[in-house]
């Protein structure tokens, strides 16, 4: 079926010069200091944070035998001010939100410990120490790189002198997904995001970790955060980048850095649609003339190619018609095969990228079996880019057995089961 697409192919053998890279890797490949995924036995009340996105989520959740069995969330939006104001200024928000949330909701006084999801690029020096990296997607406050986001929300929290809270453990998003995914399937050795912006987690042998004293408990893995949405950000990947994806990361909060997300993640492929649109009308193939709407930056959303696909699978046309009125564009019947053309590209380029990196991820793995534990809404919300991807990694790790799947809420469940491996990691001390 990919072969259909003409992306698919070349994308498969990069330039030789590429193979044997003497760049410096453009990965991270954080030590999370995460030694253990649940083992089904833990239990506990924990308060989660959630912040990644623009919405932002405080969360009790209750756990009984390794099962998250009892949630209750509110959600908060961070505004542009908090966004790219002061550190301090948006973790005293964020403390704001977390007792506006337990008066609310738990009004006892009582103590919590909190798992703290950072979807950010951030080196990790113990399980409760995250040293922000620099901000990715929508955040830009100043004052927080170089420093360790833990330490700043505790001051924040007990700033405040009104709540009883603290933070026991930090992990990115992938982390909390492959924890909640191990909780539903015992092979599962990876966790992706394909949300917001797209990154996976995946356990390691502590032996070729290097941040890790190898002689430690008997500890033998250890779980690793990618930061593949920064894959290629030193130039290994220029021979997939277009004039479109050069546009796009113009126009992006954070120019020339994590380049790789903005090829497909949520956050992005409404814009390389829209890019694509222009061009192919720049080029005489598409539209008589362009709406002020469409010729405005943003203007077009994942959504809008997710429910382009919705038509390319059900063939009504009605979907389309819908995007159009949305975007104010007047269009022809020969506009909307191309269209669809399009979305067929982005959406298979999409799919065969992430592909490419989780398939590297089992061959490195090497097991028998191994799950994969999924979570965002591009992934939630796209209708077929789930197939085309198990198409696509069968492609490319052929001699791998694998299940992808959907694991809701890592962010969420996941931060408290974390928080509840950190209080058995600390026990044992
Ligand atoms: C960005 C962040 C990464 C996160 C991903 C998905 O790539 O840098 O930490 O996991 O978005 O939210």
């Amino acid at each position: 079926m990919l072969s259909r697409y003409p992306y698919f192919t070349p994308l498969m053998s990069p330039p030789s010069m590429y193979r044997q890279s003497e760049s410096p890797s453009s990965l991270l490949m954080e030590n999370t200091f995460l030694p253990e995924l649940p083992n089904g036995h833990e239990t506990g009340e924990y308060l989660a944070l959630d912040l990644g996105g623009t919405n932002f989520r405080v969360m009790y959740l209750r756990i009984a035998d390794g099962k998250v069995v009892e949630q209750d969330f509110q959600r908060f939006e961070v505004d542009e001010a908090h966004r790219y104001g002061s550190g301090e200024d948006l973790f005293d928000f964020l403390a704001g939100c977390v007792q506006s949330f337990l008066r609310e909701k738990h009004p006892s006084g009582r103590h919590f410990e909190l798992g703290f999801t950072f979807s950010f690029p951030m080196i990790q020096k113990s399980l409760d120490v995250g040293i922000l990296q620099t901000w990715t997607k929508s955040f830009k406050a100043s004052g927080c790189v170089g420093q360790d986001v833990v330490k700043m929300l505790n001051e924040a929290l007990h700033r405040r002198g009104d709540i009883n809270v603290d933070v026991v453990a930090i992990m990115n998003d992938t982390t909390g997904t492959l924890v909640q995914g191990a909780s539903q399937d015992q092979h599962c050795a990876i966790g992706v995001i394909l949300g917001t912006g797209s990154n996976a987690a995946y356990i390691e042998r502590v032996d070729r970790v290097k941040k890790w004293d190898h002689h430690q408990n008997g500890i033998k893995e250890v779980v690793i955060d990618v930061e593949w949405g920064a894959f290629g950000d030193n130039g290994v990947l220029d021979f997939v980048r277009t004039d479109v994806d050069r546009a796009v990361d113009d126009l992006s909060l954070l120019v020339s850095s994590f380049t790789f997300e903005k090829y497909f993640s949520g956050k992005y492929l409404g814009e390389v649609f829209r890019q694509c649109m222009l061009k192919a009308h720049r080029d005489g193939v598409l539209f008589e003339s362009v709406s002020e709407k469409l010729n405005t930056a943003n203007s077009c959303t994942t959504k809008h190619v997710s429910m382009l696909e919705k038509d390319t699978i059900d063939g009504t046309g009605h979907h389309l018609e819908a995007v159009m009125e949305e975007l104010q564009q007047t269009h022809s019947a020969a506009d909307l095969v191309v269209l669809r053309y399009i979305c067929a590209l982005i959406t298979v380029r999409a799919a065969v990228l992430v592909s490419a990196c989780i398939s590297v991820l089992l061959k490195r793995i090497d097991r028998d079996d191994c799950s994969i534990a999924v979570d965002g809404t591009l992934f939630k919300l796209h209708p077929r880019l789930a197939s085309l991807m198990e198409t696509a990694i069968a492609v490319l790790a052929p001699k791998h057995k694998f299940h992808l799947f959907l694991a809701e809420d890592g962010s969420g469940k996941g931060a408290a089961l974390v928080a509840a491996v950190a209080k058995r990691l600390r026990n044992r001390k």
